[in-house]
């Protein structure tokens, strides 16, 4: 049986993922600079005997590997390269050799599974039908997003696949299991940049300024109003300020006060409105209180919705593969993932990898110096990646 297989190649290969997870963790390199991760994965994939390997998008490949009949079904598999600017603060034999440079949300986990789950999609081709389409791609971290390069390349063409996987690591799930979720799961993310200008000058004559700092403060809180009034309460939003800065004194009024930050939701259409929502509160604050605005808004990643009956099947196919108990529902995360920008052409399922271990003190949250992941978790992500693809494979 193709299940009992896979598990034990991926048992088989789980030390071979683990080290090749540690080099990869060892040597983290920034979004769209993948060029040493990209040479290495390229080089597993020849060793690996997959003739069918394309360059994309500069520090992207395409590969290829051909069940028996293989105009039948294409199924496309998803891992990202890219690492943070993060110092990492783990004290580990495989600490990053890369200063300042961290793969702080478990890529090096998504690049290493998905080579192991080619090694065993490989082993098999001969017995399945059909062509699974492997996608390494760069720059998730960094907007636009290296997917959308990976889109433009052409990687969803010649041949366009039915489906497209995804995983991402989860320090909240313990280790042995996953979670999915059908339809909406994650959020757009859009970052706002807002400059108030005002006249700043001796803040014991207020008479004579405009002050930048409290048009801004009014500006912050009127906001607010585009989620806890304009928007519906069926759609989730946030919007969320994480700096504001008023070079300023005790007795000086500043010239202008930046305000950076993000909205959030799950609907193109409220997206849009909010925008315009947005640039009209601004305006009207600085219009009755005086000062000038200039209001960016430079759009992120779409929402991420997971086909419903694709995610239906890949669920019921990881319960037959890791047992009903250790497959979890997820809740809506409004973090965003730019797997969306596939998920917005062909049918798509992004799950999460449980790598979370209390008792070995995993328990960082991704992003953060200390994420680590417990790499016992990396036999289910090479493994149950390579069971994903061929039971959807088998579905007409
Ligand atoms: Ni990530």
């Amino acid at each position: 049986m193709l299940k009992e297989k896979i598990k034990s190649l991926a048992k088989a290969y789980k030390e071979e993922v683990i080290a090749t997870r540690r080099h990869l963790h060892k040597n983290p390199e920034l979004s769209y600079q993948e060029f040493k991760t990209a040479a290495f994965v390229k080089e597993r994939l020849e060793n690996l005997g997959i003739t069918h390997i394309e360059q994309k998008a500069t520090t992207g490949w395409l590969a290829l590997i051909e069940g028996k009949n293989p105009g039948k079904k294409v199924i496309a598999l998803r891992a990202d390269m890219d690492a943070l600017p993060i110092i990492e603060a783990n004290d580990v034999p495989y600490k990053s050799q890369n200063p300042g440079v961290m793969h702080a949300c478990g890529h090096d986990a998504h690049t290493a599974s998905l080579l192991g789950a080619a090694k065993i999609l490989n082993e098999l081709k001969d017995h399945f039908e059909g062509t699974i389409k492997l996608i390494f791609q760069p720059g998730e971290e960094v907007a636009p997003g290296g997917a959308s390069f990976m889109i433009k390349d052409g990687v969803l063409e010649n041949p366009r696949p039915q489906g497209i996987i995804g995983q991402h690591v989860m320090p909240f799930i313990p280790v042995g299991k996953v979670g999915f979720r059908q339809g909406l799961y994650m959020a757009s993310a859009d970052e706002l940049y807002i400059t108030v200008k005002g006249k700043g000058g001796h803040a014991a004559m207020p008479e004579s300024l405009i002050d930048p700092v409290l048009i801004a403060s009014h500006m912050i809180v009127a906001l607010q109003q585009v989620v806890s009034r304009a928007a519906s309460p069926k759609i989730p939003s946030v919007l969320s300020f994480g700096r504001v800065e008023a070079l300023g004194a005790t007795n000086v009024i500043p010239n202008e006060v930046k305000i950076q930050g993000t909205f959030r939701t799950l609907n193109e259409d409220w997206r849009a409105k909010a925008h315009q929502k947005m640039l009209q509160i601004a305006h009207g604050i600085v219009e009755g209180m005086g000062g000038e605005l200039d209001f960016e808004i430079r759009k992120g990643y779409p929402f991420l919705q997971n086909d419903p009956e694709m995610t239906a099947r890949a669920t019921e196919a990881a319960k037959a593969y890791l047992g009903e108990e250790n497959v979890l529902d997820l809740d809506i995360w409004m973090a965003a993932e730019d797997f969306a920008y596939y998920s917005q052409v062909i049918d798509g399922c992004f799950y999460r990898l449980g790598t979370r271990n209390e008792a070995k003190g995993i328990i960082s949250g991704v992003h953060t110096p200390t994420f680590d992941i417990d790499e016992d978790a990396l036999e289910i992500g090479a493994g149950l990646m390579a069971w994903l693809a061929v039971s959807e494979l088998e579905k007409a």
